[in-house]
């Protein structure tokens, strides 16, 4: 079975709009392990807008019994200062700039594979279990051993578009299935990310042996759609015994 990570990203952003400390990172941490998450992914950028370095220190104490990976960019010092602190399960090294709105693409690694190699290397010595970030690409797929590094994260956004838009899904389901069985037959395990959600999920997991799906954005708005009718259900309680 694949493992679920919950990426409490977006929780943060909403966190982050007022100073009250609501909703807790570690409270809704806590939610998604008791309801069976095997993972906690969190992504502490350069300019903090979501996941603040204090959220990953409160986290450790909480995750576990599950695996904690924290996502970033190594070449960015901010990153490794938090990484080598936490010694995370499984750091996912991802090429986004600081400004980047969202991660959008994998690694170059015609490029970033020699630069990489020391951190990765690093990271393994710390405990950490390393992961990059990828396009299906086979050709760069072809590329992460000589990394060191043991799996890969496909980067699912353009199945999600794919799906959603019903757009040439089979053919670019089948990229992934192929990229997939290429990093598997080179010895890496494969987990994948990226817009992934409750319509999509079913399809793209008939891939064989996809280690593990970190989910963020689509989860979290699910979570409002699925928890708004109880909660104000809660409320209207309260307002019936009112005055
Ligand atoms: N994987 C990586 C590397 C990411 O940057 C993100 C978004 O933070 C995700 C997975 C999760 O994507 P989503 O929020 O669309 O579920």
């Amino acid at each position: 079975m694949t493992n679920l990570s919950v990426n409490l990203n977006k929780v943060a952003l909403l966190r982050n709009t007022r100073n009250i400390g609501i909703p807790s990172i570690t409270r809704m941490a806590q939610i998604c392990i008791d309801a069976g998450a095997k993972g906690i992914t969190v992504h502490p950028r350069p300019d903090q807008r979501h996941i603040r370095p204090g959220d990953v220190y409160d986290l450790e104490e909480v995750v576990t019994a599950v695996e904690f990976n924290i996502e970033g960019n190594p070449l960015e010092a901010s990153f490794m200062k938090i990484v080598r602190q936490v010694k995370p399960t499984q750091c996912t090294l991802v090429p986004d700039t600081p400004d980047t709105f969202t991660s959008d693409s994998g690694w170059d690694l015609t490029k970033d594979q020699e630069r990489l190699k020391p951190i990765i290397q690093e990271l393994q010595s710390l405990g950490s279990r390393v992961s990059l970030f990828m396009d299906a690409d086979i050709e760069q797929i072809s590329l992460v051993p000589a990394t060191g590094a043991e799996r890969i994260e496909l980067y699912t956004e353009p199945y999600a578009t794919a799906f959603r838009e019903k757009q040439n899904l089979e053919f670019i389901w089948q990229q992934f299935a192929n990229a997939a069985q290429k990093a598997q037959e080179l010895g890496l395990g494969v987990n994948a990310g990226h817009d992934l959600n409750l319509d999509n999920l079913a399809k793209f997991c008939t891939i064989p042996n996809i280690l593990e799906v970190s989910i963020g954005h689509a989860l979290t708005a699910e979570a409002l759609e699925m928890g708004f009718s109880h909660t104000v259900q809660e409320y209207i309680k309260i307002l019936s015994k009112s005055a």
